[in-house]
């Protein structure tokens, strides 16, 4: 084949068939496809869509750039989470210990964050010792003895996606639901979980703000993993405003270790449920009692065998920021905007996040919020507090939250909509 012919075919609103697609992704990856070549595809791609077989030609061919894992001999069922990614999104924390808490295996792939939005690696490395990177062998272990992990995928995951994925992002190709959907599901598929839950998010702190879109993406993504002999399932869920009350690293932590000890916000207890349930169902227990094992301490349990296995240790003190400021209320009534995307900003600002993918992340930084949409406030209550080991930082994150809330005066009973919204 020759590129320019494909590109040509791609940018006249064509289809690519199979052997075209296989080889395109294999060139690509050693080389013989260039970048700007690659580059042009992409954006071919993004303007023209490809239908339902592309997609699936699409994702194989980047699943058989790199090694595909396999868990069959581990003796247990496997299942695991995505989410595509929001502002306070530590789920996955909580998450994976309860549902391995059930004897069933979770292989957690991980990423780590960029820009507004964290990254769970970052999250756990704010642990004294844990690390993210495990060699294989280590990684059937302890999915063996603990029953979860939360790791790096290695650099022979999909190898072509990384190269795409990195290509897309300085060429204005992300937000394509043909590219998001095989870029999400190559790395899955070649992941070997036999089930999978998708927490496809919508709204203004979420890659896909329109509901409909996003709707579009899940099923796209649903319909990839089925036709690869991966049970899979999603959820819409909103993200118009942080989730939980913490936004940063060694917070969210803190956060989601109160969620395992039966405690923590209302609305991360609502969606790490629901998405334990989802999951357990996948792999056979539609029954499981979930609100029982945050209770009694056995995903708790999990939780610490999981730190430990991976070299942290559960009872260290977390990092502590140097400094802190709070923002208090100005008026008084009932909160009831509070922008995710602005607040994400602000934490990335503080230091919580890099601006570039090599940049380290300060574990202590972000932003503690002290009220929630819904709630009531009154005159001098404390709204949010950032934390930063420089306060020169303060100034900038707070222009990134300025005009990003709103406290009405006669909004009595109003209550914010329904985090879950289609399953
Ligand atoms: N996450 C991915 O891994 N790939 C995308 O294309 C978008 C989000």
């Amino acid at each position: 084949f020759d590129a320019v012919d494909l590109i040509r075919q791609k940018r006249d609103a064509g289809t690519l068939d199979t052997a075209q697609i296989d080889w395109l992704i294999d060139a690509f990856t050693r080389g013989y496809v260039g970048q700007e070549q690659m580059a042009a595809m992409a954006m071919a791609i993004f303007l023209n869509g490809m239908d339902r077989r592309e997609i699936r030609d699409l994702t194989h061919a980047m699943i058989n750039s790199g090694e595909r894992m396999s868990f069959e001999g581990l003796g247990k069922v496997t299942t695991d989470k995505h989410s595509t990614g929001g502002v306070g999104d530590k789920i996955t924390l909580p998450l994976m210990p309860l549902v391995a808490s059930f004897g069933v295996a979770v292989p957690q792939l991980s990423g780590r964050g960029l820009g507004h939005t964290g990254g769970t690696l970052d999250k756990l490395e704010a642990i004294p010792g844990w690390r993210a990177d495990l060699e294989p062998e280590e990684m059937t272990r302890l999915l063996r003895e603990v029953g979860g992990v939360i790791c790096a995928a290695g650099a022979d995951l999909a190898p072509a996606d990384k190269k795409l994925y990195a290509l897309r992002d300085i060429t204005g190709t992300v937000d394509s639901i043909p590219l998001i959907a095989s870029s999400i599901m190559s790395k899955k598929i070649a992941e070997g979980t036999a089930s999978l839950v998708l927490d496809v998010k919508f709204g203004g702190g979420a890659f896909m703000r329109d509901f409909d879109r996003a709707r579009e993406l899940a099923q796209t993504m649903v319909d990839l993993g089925r036709d690869s002999g991966v049970n899979t399932t999603a959820l819409l869920t909103r993200m118009d405003t942080p989730l939980g009350l913490a936004i940063g690293n060694a917070n969210e932590v803190r956060e989601s270790l109160e969620v395992l000890a039966g405690g923590g916000p209302a609305d991360i207890v609502e969606l790490t449920v629901a998405l334990a349930k989802e999951m357990l169902a996948l792999a056979g227990q539609p029954d499981a009692d979930v609100e029982a094992a945050l209770r009694d301490g056995r995903a708790m349990d999990t939780w610490r065998a999981f730190v430990a296995g991976q070299g942290g240790d559960p009872d260290a003190a977390l990092p502590v920021a140097r400094e802190t400021h709070t923002v208090y209320a100005e008026t008084a009534g009932v909160l009831t905007r509070q922008d995710a995307l602005p607040f994400g900003i602000a934490a990335w600002r503080l230091g919580a996040g890099r601006a570039r993918a090599q940049d380290p992340v300060q574990h202590a930084a972000g932003v503690d919020l002290h009220a929630k949409p819904g709630d009531t406030v009154r005159v001098g209550d404390p709204l949010f507090t950032l934390a930063a080991d420089e306060p020169a930082r303060f100034e900038r994150a707070l222009e990134a939250v300025e005009g990003a809330f709103e406290i009405s005066a006669d909004a009595a009973g109003w209550t914010p909509p329904a985090l879950i919204a289609e399953k």
